[in-house]
């Protein structure tokens, strides 16, 4: 059965990897006979939550910014794949931001069950990502219906585009696509 599918890139780096991998995944969804849509955080504007709960009652943000659009999308698909570089063995910070600032979907009755984590880092190694995978399966874990079903990990991945030349990774994220 075709699946909403939401990509959303985080990099905002020239030939990301971790964007690269991600686009290989919307690809593989696509091929699948599902309904795909990529965004990139690259030309949002995102500002921080103010932690003002406000959202819990109205189920809309206070900020006026790009984040309430993608969090209605997020509310509204079956199936989410983020993509994140690696910062300090972390999530990047505008990646965390998005969560924070989907706050409004967590009284909702979002659709989404199935999230997939997609990252890139210079170093490789289970210990790279693991604090970033911990970060997301925190984030999921508040969305009860969801599950946190795989993170794709590229590592040693240092310049941009070296995703592309990683015949691998490029394979397994299409396959993550695909699969799904
Ligand atoms: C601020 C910053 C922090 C980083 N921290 C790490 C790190 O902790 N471990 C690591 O292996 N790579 C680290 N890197 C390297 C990136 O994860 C790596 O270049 C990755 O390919 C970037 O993904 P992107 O091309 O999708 O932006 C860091 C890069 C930056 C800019």
């Amino acid at each position: 059965m075709a699946e909403k599918v939401l990509v959303i890139s985080s990099s905002l780096r020239n030939s990301s990897n971790s964007e690269i991998l991600a686009r290989q995944a919307a690809r593989g969804a696509e091929e699948a006979g599902h309904d795909v849509e990529f965004i990139s955080l690259k030309d949002k504007t995102l500002y921080f939550c103010k932690g003002c709960l406000a959202c819990q009652k109205t189920m809309k943000c206070v900020i006026n910014d790009d984040a309430s659009e993608i969090c209605g999308k997020v509310g509204g698909c079956d199936v989410l794949i983020f993509a994140s570089p690696i910062y300090y063995y972390e999530l990047c910070g505008q990646l965390k931001t998005l969560l924070d600032r989907c706050n409004p979907l967590y009284p909702s009755d979002y659709r989404f069950r199935d999230v997939y984590l997609i990252t890139a880092s210079a170093e490789d190694g289970d210990e790279v990502y693991r604090t970033a995978a911990g970060g997301m399966q925190g984030w999921v874990d508040c969305f009860e219906k969801a599950r946190l079903v795989k993170v794709l990990s590229g590592g040693g991945l240092s310049e941009p585009a070296d995703a592309q030349k990683n015949e691998a990774y490029l394979k397994e994220a299409y396959e993550l696509g695909k699969n799904i």
